[in-house]
Formats: structure tokens, C-alpha cells, sequence
């Protein structure tokens, strides 16, 4: 089973998912992570040297090469579900869980450093409604929603995907 984690920068999905993954004993992937093994550079080196749609291309390419045929927990960039093509190639390979953190929590966290591009390049207000419409997009993909401001994430994960 593949279990697919979306959500917003800075709401949990790497550091959740890493837990699940040890707690299932399934494999961990992360898509930035893949981008930057497939490009040898960092995601933010990528948007600098090459540009936002050229990322978006190769988020799509390691998304579509994705192999099934493993027990593998996703974390998902928090812009793979831009494109209707990801969400369906998606959908096609996973349960889609769609970690639901509040804004104020993903904004503290994201600015905590300056390694994501996007945030770099938008004041508050504008990744607010970013935010937003991102939200939009992960409801519209996701079979399980959770609350990821909730101190229980990880066991409602749990209780939710009955494993
Ligand atoms: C992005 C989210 C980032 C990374 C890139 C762009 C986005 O991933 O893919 O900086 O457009 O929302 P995380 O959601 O893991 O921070």
C-alpha cells in the first residue's frame, strides 16, 4: 500500500511521515527529496538556476516513475496537486491523506528558515490566500482529511487507515 501525505509548507508531512513510515514499517519518500536526487541540487537551487516551471516538470517525472509495488509512505510537495495530471497519476498509486494544518502553524514553521523558495517570494498576505487556494486543491484530492494541528496526528492516521 502506498499512503500519500499532502498538504501545505510547514504542516507536518515530512516529520509525520517519517513516523508513520517507522511505525509501519513501510518505506519513506519524500518528492523534493527526489527532485533534488534526479537534479543533484537543492529544491531552492533548482527554482533559482532553472525556475519554478522547470521544478514543476520534474515533480512530475519522479511523480509519474513512482513505483507502486512496495509499502511506501509519500510526502508530497506541498504544490504536486497544482497539476490535475499529478492528482490523477495520485490517486491512481495511493490513499491520499491531507494533513489540514492552520495557517498560523505552517507560517511559524516555514519561516523559520528561508530553504522554500515560494515563501521567500511572498509577503504574509499573499501566502495566505496561496494557502488558500492550495487548501482548495488538496480537499479536492484527498480520500482522508486530518486535523495537523491536532497533538494526536499520527494515532488518528493510525485509527484512520486501520493499520
Ligand atoms: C512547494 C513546497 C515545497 C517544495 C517547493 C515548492 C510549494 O515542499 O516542493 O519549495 O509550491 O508548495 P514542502 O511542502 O515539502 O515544503
Amino acid at each position: 500500500m502506498v499512503i500519500a501525505l499532502c498538504g501545505y509548507m510547514g504542516s507536518g508531512k515530512s516529520t509525520i511521515g517519517e513516523k508513520l513510515a517507522y511505525k509501519l514499517k513501510y518505506n519513506y519518500l519524500d518528492t523534493d527529496n527526489l527532485c533534488e536526487i534526479q537534479a543533484q541540487m537543492t529544491v531552492k537551487d533548482i527554482f533559482e538556476k532553472f525556475g519554478e516551471i522547470y521544478f514543476r516538470d520534474l515533480e512530475s517525472e519522479v511523480i509519474s516513475l513512482l513505483k507502486v509495488n512496495q509499502n511506501l509512505i509519500l510526502s508530497l510537495g506541498g504544490g504536486s496537486l497544482i497539476k490535475d495530471k499529478n492528482i490523477d497519476i495520485i490517486k491512481s498509486k495511493a490513499k491520499i491523506i491531507f494533513l489540514n494544518t492552520s495557517f498560523e502553524v505552517c507560517y511559524n514553521r516555514i519561516t523559520k528558515n528561508n530553504k522554500r523558495p515560494i515563501v521567500n517570494a511572498l509577503t504574509k498576505n499573499e501566502l495566505i490566500e496561496h494557502y488558500k487556494q492550495r487548501v482548495v486543491n488538496y480537499e479536492k484530492s484527498a480520500d482522508y482529511i486530518v486535523d495537523g494541528d491536532s497533538e494526536n496526528v499520527l494515532e488518528n492516521i493510525l485509527k484512520l487507515i486501520k493499520l
